[in-house]
């Protein structure tokens, strides 16, 4: 069978957090054997909400690509790269724009949500772009979480558009979904950066032990001795990942009250720490060279453009816009 492509995106957020790894990145890993793989830096994504403050945007790509590579994505498999370098982005979200009604895009959720603090024109753009970026290299798988369902299916959609109006081009591209349950944070919501309740890949071990300490249990669980509920605990959550045999062995302790929160804590600590040193390790590594990184990154765009080049050219020629003869 012919090798498919993927394509993932990710917003630069700067270093990654345990939600990030294993809500998305371990699922890219897995896959970077069996497909053609595409992990694109979303850096014009990113504009849409903060596009005043710029000044960390290179800090924040560089941090998610050195956490890429420390959690094993590899470079040799799959092209890591920053979505502005590969200004053809640009173009398919141009010529996308006309085949899609301003309707269908202030009715998304995304964009209802944010619509108060966020009406720019770049803004209602946003799925469209994201559908420029899947499209562009043909991908035929997409793995994200279930949020952005609606996205994979409006680049399903524009590329169904797009082929029946001038000439078939796209493939269909279908969400793939990831599942791992949501991983909560300390106050027992999605884990995210901006909600500051995350265990970054760049803790200490110290501090990973700290922060567990703070997240949200059962609350009728007070002390040591008084039964709790591992279900929809954020922490038992995590044991479930890190914990070999956590269903026996945390479980039947926490509820009868043997285990009190905050050794069941430690313990995770210390598995998670076990599980994280190698990431870490290979991190501080990577940090001593940051040349390396670049030229992953320039590699990556090197590899990304060569694909959209050709998709371009199939685009132009489908719209009979391709007026020049091609640069020698
Ligand atoms: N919108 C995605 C998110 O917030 C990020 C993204 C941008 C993306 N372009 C993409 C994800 C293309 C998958 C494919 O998570």
């Amino acid at each position: 069978m012919k090798k498919e492509t993927i394509l993932s995106g990710m917003q630069p957020t700067g270093s990654l957090h345990v939600g990030n790894l294993e809500g998305a990145l371990r699922n890219w890993i897995r896959l970077q054997d069996d497909y053609w793989m595409y992990c694109c830096i979303v850096d014009w994504h990113s504009l849409t909400a903060s596009y005043k403050d710029t000044s960390g945007l290179k800090d924040a790509i560089f941090n998610m690509a050195v956490d890429f590579v420390a959690s094993g994505l590899d470079p040799e498999k799959c092209a890591i790269f920053v979505q502005s370098e590969v200004k053809e982005h640009a173009e398919l979200h141009l010529l996308f724009s006309m085949l899609i009604t301003v309707p269908t895009l202030t009715r998304m959720p995304t964009y209802q949500e944010k619509k108060e603090s966020l009406d720019s024109y770049g803004f209602l753009g946003y799925p469209v772009l994201q559908a420029a970026d899947i499209c562009l290299y043909n991908a035929n798988k997409v793995p994200v979480g279930k949020d952005q369902e609606k996205h994979v299916w409006m680049a399903k959609d524009l590329a169904l558009r797009f082929n029946s109006t001038y000439k078939k081009v796209f493939v269909e591209p279908e969400a793939l979904f990831t599942e791992i349950p949501l991983i909560l944070g300390a106050d027992n919501r999605k884990m995210s950066k901006s909600l500051d309740n995350h265990i970054p890949l760049d803790f200490t071990e110290k501090q990973t032990q700290k922060r567990l300490r703070t997240f949200y249990t059962d609350p009728k669980k007070q002390r040591k001795g008084d039964p709790g509920n591992p279900e929809g605990c954020p922490i038992y959550l995590l044991h479930k990942l890190y914990t070999p045999g956590a269903k026996e062995e945390i479980v039947p302790n926490c509820k009868s009250g043997e285990l009190g929160c905050v050794d069941c804590k430690d313990r995770l600590a210390q598995n998670l720490n076990e599980a994280l040193a190698p990431i870490r390790e290979k991190r501080a590594e990577l940090l001593k060279s940051p040349d390396v990184i670049w030229d992953i990154l320039a590699t990556g765009r090197d590899r990304a453009s060569s694909r959209a080049q050709n998709v371009m050219d199939k685009v132009r020629s489908a719209m009979k816009t391709n007026y020049r003869k091609k640069k020698k």
